[in-house]
């Protein structure tokens, strides 16, 4: 399977991809991860990328249609993959389309009251466990036991910038999909198991 994850800021995209990619087995990517791994490792790609992300805004389409191509291009992707954060817009949808055939778009539909409340509770560790303060109470990570923080575009007004490039350049992706018969709605409002089986019945009535 060869998969696409949409969905707005906070719609549960790197929740449900981690579950997705574990069940089925194929590499979870996520050009958030990505990028921010570059920033933490002072790669020069992390110091243009840094610039855009604490404002809420896209890094431009060349850097990260670079990045993507070389990542599918790797063995482990041949058999199947899950995209998270990418495409996040047309350009970067037409590029992808010219070095792969996503088999599945899967949109995380969620309104914008939720999403902010999910973002503010969201804690995260660094090896990749992400949780929320309305579920856990602790601030170590229950995988590595490390110390959980929050991410630096998680600041309020951050958050707000990255929803308006997602109503703007984002959520156009969704009919761009519908209009390649492979797009998928799931109710991204559900509780978290809810929303992980109404994924792993539309991936195993389509693959
Ligand atoms: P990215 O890292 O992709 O962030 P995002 O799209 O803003 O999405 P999030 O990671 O914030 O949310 P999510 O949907 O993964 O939600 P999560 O599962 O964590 O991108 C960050 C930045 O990088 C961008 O702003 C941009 O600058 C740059 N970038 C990345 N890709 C790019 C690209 N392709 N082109 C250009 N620039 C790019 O869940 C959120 C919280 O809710 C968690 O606390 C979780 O525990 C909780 N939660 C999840 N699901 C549920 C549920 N069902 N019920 C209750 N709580 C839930
Ligand atoms: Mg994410």
């Amino acid at each position: 399977m060869y998969l696409v994850f949409l969905g707005a800021p906070g719609a549960g995209k790197g929740t449900q991809a981690t579950k997705v990619c574990e069940k089925y087995n194929i590499p979870h990517i996520s050009t958030g991860d990505i990028l921010r791994a570059n920033i933490k490792a002072g790669t020069a790609l992390g110091a243009e990328a840094k610039g855009y992300i604490d404002k809420g805004l896209l890094v431009p389409d060349e850097v990260v249609i670079g990045l993507v191509k070389q990542r599918l291009a790797e063995a482990d992707c041949q058999k199947g993959f899950l995209l998270d954060g990418f495409p996040r817009t047309i350009e970067q949808a037409k590029a992808l389309n010219d070095f792969a055939k996503i088999t599945c778009a899967i949109n995380l539909a969620v309104d914008e009251k939720l999403v902010v409340d999910r973002i503010a509770g969201r804690r995260m560790c660094k090896c990749g466990e992400s949780y929320h303060v309305s579920w856990y109470g602790k601030d170590v990570c229950a995988k590595c036991g490390e110390k959980l923080y929050q991410r630096d575009d998680d600041k309020e007004d951050t958050v707000k910038a990255r929803l308006e490039v997602y109503n703007a350049q984002t959520a156009p992706l969704i009919e761009y999909y519908s209009n390649m018969g492979i797009l998928k709605d799931v109710d991204g409002t559900q509780e978290m198991n809810k929303v992980f089986d109404d994924i792993v019945r539309i991936l195993n009535d389509n693959h």
